[in-house]
């Protein structure tokens, strides 16, 4: 497999990161995952406009995002891609020694790394809907950081599979955020309702599409979390997420949402985003 490393394309077998590398030592660095519809990446200008985020929030020094594009879909090309792909995009602030907290004092190159991946189109639970659980939120204050210290979401999303469910949800506070890869809708008296954009939670691509296909096909939201407490007033729930898209929740924890079938707006929705997603 072709990858692109610090400026090269490579076999991925050749790519050496040193283990002061910061991303390593500290999870020191930020990622983004796109994927492709019809051959081209989805919405790759609002991934690399939070991409830019990311990295400003962090204060990495790396100027080179206007050549991404073009990475993509040369490493598409070089491992002679032809179905749909997903890439992973990860920029650390770079490898210095000795390991110290701070900012290194001299001005050292961020280590970027991107891989890409084969998709298969399956969209079995996109029809039967998933189970969710709940989780105690205990992330850190910037969850709209697409930071690569994911050991909550690591540990959450393990607990959630052993639950034989799909996702974790996290609760602060109260109030259901969003997963711990996903963001979080919930449907009550026709009207949507999702977690406003704060620093609890990701900016999500697919998010932002949602709230644009409410507009197009009028189904009224508001940018409000959902209580813990509340749950068994909403008619329907569902999650989404590049890869993910956009999933039916059938069972929060032990409780079945809508007879444990996907809810009418959800689908209405899923209908929508398809629409959008074959022009
Ligand atoms: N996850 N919330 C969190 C915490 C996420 O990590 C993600 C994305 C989302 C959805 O964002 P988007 O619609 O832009 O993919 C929400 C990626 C895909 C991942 O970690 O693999």
């Amino acid at each position: 497999m072709k990858v692109f490393y610090n400026g090269k394309f490579e076999e991925l077998e050749s790519v050496k990161i040193s283990p002061f590398d910061r991303g390593f030592l500290y999870a020191d660095g930020v990622y983004e995952v796109i994927r492709t519809y019809n051959g081209k990446f989805f919405r790759l200008d609002d991934h690399l406009e939070r991409l830019i985020y990311s990295l400003n929030e962090i204060r990495i020094n790396y100027n080179d995002v206007n050549l991404i594009e073009n990475i993509l879909y040369q490493l598409v090309d070089r491992n002679n891609y032809t179905s749909e792909v997903s890439v992973y995009i990860q920029i650390t602030r770079g490898s210095s020694f000795p390991r110290r907290h701070s900012f290194p004092e001299q001005n050292i190159k961020p280590t970027v790394f991107i891989s890409v991946n084969t998709l298969v189109e399956n969209r079995v639970e996109n029809e039967s809907g998933v189970k969710v659980i709940l989780e105690k939120d205990i992330r850190w204050q910037r969850c709209d950081i697409k930071s690569v210290a994911l050991l909550p979401n690591v540990l959450a999303n393990q607990h959630a599979k052993e639950e034989l469910s799909a996702e974790a949800v996290w609760v602060k506070d109260g109030y259901l955020l969003e997963g711990s890869h996903t963001n979080f809708f919930g449907i009550k008296d026709k009207k949507m309702w999702t977690a406003p954009l704060s620093n609890s939670i990701l900016s999500g691509v697919t998010r932002k599409v949602i709230l644009e296909l409410c507009n197009l096909i009028k189904i009224p939201y508001s940018e409000q979390s959902i209580k813990e407490k509340d749950i068994k007033s909403f008619d329907e729930f569902f999650i989404s997420g590049t890869t993910t898209e956009i999933k039916p929740v059938i069972q929060i924890d032990k409780f079945k949402i809508s007879n444990g079938k996907p809810g009418k707006i959800t689908k209405n929705l899923q209908a929508a985003f398809y629409d959008l997603i074959k022009k």
